[in-house]
């Protein structure tokens, strides 16, 4: 059993894309379980170096947000903000609808377009979804009673220094998580400032975060096993592999 953190099976159910959350036909969502796994590990490493606090989670390759957002509700208390970049406009729209729904307006937002869908359609999928965003709503009027977690999200290519500075605008990220384009149903834009320069995206994307971590950061890339991940400027934590997939963990080192 390789999971530390995510050792029960929850009810994903509630989570899945295309239900409650927002999907993009042709774009797999990232595995709830795996994504609370990686999440759990980033923050025993960043927790070993500092007094306890809520982090800033960023993803500059965000597509979609929907591990985002699903992590947000299983570890609320540890999560002060979110954001979220990416470098194609609609998966960045999509990444804001999903963020949307960490919020009550947001959720109730959700609630009317499945009522009118379920009203319309009298699918069954839509009526397992509004009864799933119910149960959500319960468990997001709870949570947000204790503190609201804020959410940001910009435009910019994750290997362009110049516009994640500029799209971060002083704000710093504790742990980074993102699951970068892996070649088969997601792939490295071809704007991608790296790939023009003929630059490998990986360190292109790690220098490109350097200025906006704070001190201690944690950095897991999630990529296929055969990717080299690794920076002149960060020493490796750790490395997790489940099937193809491997996440690895990296600091800065100065
Ligand atoms: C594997 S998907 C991430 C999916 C996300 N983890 C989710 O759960 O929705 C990779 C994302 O990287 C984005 N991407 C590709 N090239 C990029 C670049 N140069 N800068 C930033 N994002 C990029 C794609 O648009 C895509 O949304």
């Amino acid at each position: 059993m390789p999971y530390k953190f995510a050792r029960d099976r929850e009810n994903y159910e509630l989570y899945a894309g295309g239900g409650v959350l927002y999907s993009a036909p042709g774009h797999a969502a990232f595995p709830v379980r795996l994504a609370h796994e990686i999440f759990g590990r980033c923050m025993a490493y960043w927790e070993a170096g500092q007094p306890a606090r809520r982090c800033t989670l960023y993803d500059p390759c965000g597509g979609g947000a929907y591990h985002l957002a699903t992590l947000a509700y299983f570890n609320w208390d540890r999560i002060a903000r979110i954001v979220a970049s990416d470098i194609d406009a609609e998966m960045l729209a999509l990444g804001a609808r999903n963020l949307s729904l960490l919020s009550l307006d947001g959720l109730d937002r959700r609630i009317e377009e499945l009522a009118d869908m379920a009203a319309r359609f009298g699918k069954e999928s839509h009526a397992a979804a509004l009864a799933h965003a119910h149960t959500l709503r319960v468990r997001l009027a709870a949570l947000t009673q204790d503190h609201a977690i804020e959410t940001r999200w910009f435009r910019a290519d994750a290997t362009d220094k110049n516009a994640i500075v500029a799209g971060l605008d002083g704000t710093q990220a504790d742990i980074v998580i993102t699951d970068i384009p892996y070649g088969q149903r997601s792939t490295w834009h071809p704007a991608t400032l790296a790939l023009s320069a003929a630059e490998d995206p990986v360190p292109q994307l790690l220098d490109a975060l350097l200025p906006g971590l704070s001190p201690g950061a944690v950095v897991a890339v999630a990529a296929p096993k055969r990717t080299q991940i690794q920076h002149e400027r960060y020493r490796r934590l750790g490395k997790f592999t489940l099937g193809k997939r491997q996440t690895v963990f990296l600091q800065p080192s100065e």
